[in-house]
């Protein structure tokens, strides 16, 4: 049977959008990490929206990896078989989860500053992690598929 080659486009568009939406995200919180430490006001940081924009980062990086798993299996039949692009997503799901983790704690109102920077850290990271991926991906896209 004929396969959609296309199929191995999904995962990275989903994963785009995953980013964009983590990078706005990460760029609300720095209002916070700046008015704590004496610039801008309180005010500045749009709680609310940086949750949003934060759970809605980690659902699409959810999806964008299963699909990256589904397209993977249906175009070569095989399961976890990228190596080192396989290894880093989930080095990348658990550093995110655990971020995501911390930010639910501070949502509640039960963190302290110290917890807001640890959440902070992780997250700031884990996209480190992320821009490696991103590299790897594309050759992955390019020479592999
Ligand atoms: C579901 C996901 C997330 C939730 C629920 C969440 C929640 C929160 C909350 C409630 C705060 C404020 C803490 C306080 O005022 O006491 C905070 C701060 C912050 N968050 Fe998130 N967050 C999420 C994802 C992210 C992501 C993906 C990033 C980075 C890319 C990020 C970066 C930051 C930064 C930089 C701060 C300010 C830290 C500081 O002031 O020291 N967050 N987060
Ligand atoms: C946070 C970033 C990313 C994560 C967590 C991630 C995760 C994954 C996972 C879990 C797989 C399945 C691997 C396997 O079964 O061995 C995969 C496959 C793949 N990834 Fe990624 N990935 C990311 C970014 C990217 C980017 C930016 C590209 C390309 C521009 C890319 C290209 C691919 C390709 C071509 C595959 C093969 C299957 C498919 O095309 O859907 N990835 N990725």
């Amino acid at each position: 049977m004929e396969k959609f080659k296309e199929m191995a486009f999904l995962h990275p568009m989903v994963i785009v959008l995953a980013i964009i939406s983590g990078v706005y995200a990460g760029f609300l919180g720095w209002k916070r990490f700046r008015f704590r430490r004496g610039l801008g006001s309180a005010s500045d940081f749009p709680w609310k929206k940086h949750i949003q924009w934060g759970k809605r980062f980690y659902l699409l990086l959810w999806i964008g990896s299963i699909i990256g798993v589904g397209a993977l299996f249906y175009l070569k039949g095989t399961l976890l078989t990228s190596g080192l692009h396989a290894y880093l997503a989930v080095l990348i799901l658990l550093l995110f989860s655990i971020g995501v983790v911390l930010g639910g704690k501070l949502s509640k109102g039960k963190g302290t500053n110290r917890l807001a920077l640890t959440h902070m850290a992780i997250n700031y990271s884990a996209f480190f992690f992320v821009l490696i991926q991103i590299v790897l991906g594309v050759i992955f896209l390019t020479f592999f598929l």
